[in-house]
Parts: C-alpha cells; sequence; structure tokens
C-alpha cells in the first residue's frame, strides 16, 4: 500500500493526513477482495525499516493503527474475516499488542478471507526467524538437520498455513519488493500500478485482478504443458 505521503503531499498536507485516507482505501480493498472471493489478502502496513522515518510520522502511525483496530475490528468480524498479524510485534507497545492479540482471538475461527497485516514485518526477518524456529527444534531433538525441506522451512514462516500469494499488487508506482515476503513470493503474479494508494478505486483493484487471469503461469514448465485443452 504505497503512495500515502505523496498523495497528501500533492495537497499541501501534512503525510499523516494521506495515511488517514489510506485506511479508507484500506477498509474498501478488504472489502472488495473480500466480494471478488479472494480467500487470503495479505497487506503490508509498515515495514520493519519505517521506523526510520520521523519520529513524528512514526507515531501517528502507531495512533492511527490503535485507531483503525477499534473502528474496524466489530466489522471484520460481523463479515467473518479472520484477522491475523504478522511481523516482530514486540517493539509495538503493550497496549497495542493487546489489542492485536484480542483481534485475533476475537475472529480466529471466522470462515471467510483470511486478513494477514504484516506490521513491523521484513521478508529478511521473517527468513532469520523461521530458521531460528528451525534450529530451535533440531536442538530439542524434534527435527533433525535432513529433515529440513522447503516445506519444514515454510512451516516456521509467519504465513505459515496460507497458500503463496498468486498475486502481488504495489500501487504509488514503485516496481520493487522493499522487503515484503521474500520467499512467499517466488512464483507470484507482480503487478504495479501509479495510482496513489489513497486514489485506488474498485475499478483499479478490478483491472489487477483481470490482468491476472491474462497471465500464464508456468511454474518452470512450458507453455505447452499448462495450456487447458479446448
Ligand atoms: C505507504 O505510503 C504507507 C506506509 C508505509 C505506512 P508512504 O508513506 O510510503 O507514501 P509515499 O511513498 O511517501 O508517497
Ligand atoms: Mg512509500
Amino acid at each position: 500500500m504505497d503512495g500515502n505521503g505523496r498523495w497528501a503531499k500533492k495537497r499541501l498536507m501534512p503525510r499523516s493526513y494521506g495515511h488517514r485516507k489510506g485506511v479508507e482505501t484500506t477498509r474498501l480493498a478488504v472489502d472488495f477482495f473480500a466480494r471478488a472471493g479472494v480467500q487470503h489478502l495479505t497487506l503490508f502496513a509498515f515495514s520493519s525499516e519505517n521506523w526510520n522515518r520521523p519520529a513524528e510520522e512514526v507515531n501517528s502511525l502507531m495512533d492511527l493503527f490503535m485507531q483503525s483496530l477499534s473502528d474496524y475490528t466489530a466489522e471484520l468480524h460481523e463479515h467473518q474475516i479472520r484477522v491475523r498479524f504478522i511481523g516482530d510485534k514486540s517493539l509495538f507497545s503493550a497496549e497495542f499488542q493487546r489489542r492485536i492479540a484480542a483481534t485475533e482471538e476475537v475472529t480466529r475461527d471466522n470462515p471467510n478471507m483470511t486478513l494477514n497485516i504484516a506490521v513491523n514485518y521484513g521478508g529478511r526477518w521473517d527468513i532469520v526467524n523461521a530458521a531460528r524456529g528451525l534450529l530451535r527444534r533440531v536442538r530439542d531433538a524434534e527435527l533433525r538437520p535432513e529433515e529440513i525441506d522447503e516445506a519444514a522451512f515454510a512451516g516456521e514462516l509467519s504465513l505459515a498455513g496460507s497458500p503463496d500469494p498468486d498475486l502481488f499488487i504495489r500501487t504509488g508506482g514503485e516496481r520493487r519488493i522493499s522487503n515484503f515476503l521474500l520467499w512467499q513470493l517466488a512464483y507470484t503474479e507482480f503487478y504495479f500500478c501509479d495510482v496513489l494508494w489513497p486514489d485506488l478505486s474498485e475499478s483499479d483493484m478490478r483491472e489487477a485482478l483481470t490482468e491476472y487471469t491474462r497471465r500464464q503461469r508456468r511454474f518452470g514448465k512450458t507453455g505447452e504443458q499448462v495450456e487447458l485443452p479446448e
């Protein structure tokens, strides 16, 4: 979800104004993708590198996360959406961690879409954290090093239990991953659009899904192998 700051700057407004508008787009996006039948949606809300922003912006983002959590948890639960937070939550305030845990607990058995919200998340952190988990299991003699395969590794990552993403969408015009789901994006289709996150409309989201249906996913095979019979 990129482009909040530039959206605000264009309007001569503080960046926090863009982030607030961005939350409205987020609400729209969750609703749209849930209605479209998407089973797993992962939003990159705050990266491990975002702490390096000016303190004022970091603080306003934390306040906004807390506020949004209070405002939307009931609504997400009503829509039977399961919410999970991925990332290193230990750096957040005790109150924020408590609310995250409460939201996860309340929504845990919801059958509709699983919404993963990445906060203080970094793809490299995720991989290192998984390695640490595997090593702990080896140390405790639950696992032998020879048993470590891709599935065992993926089982220690923060999206364990969710399939790898089919589609990655980045708004705001940059063409990079910025340390998002490095392991899980191995065969994901990438979609970049120039629209700033607060401006993203339903038709922009529909366009992303339509473009996805035009892609041929070969997973290393030839086009002929994966073509559907006429
Ligand atoms: C994305 O918008 C939101 C967060 C990282 C929280 P940005 O804040 O990165 O907006 P730009 O890229 O400066 O426009
Ligand atoms: Mg940005």
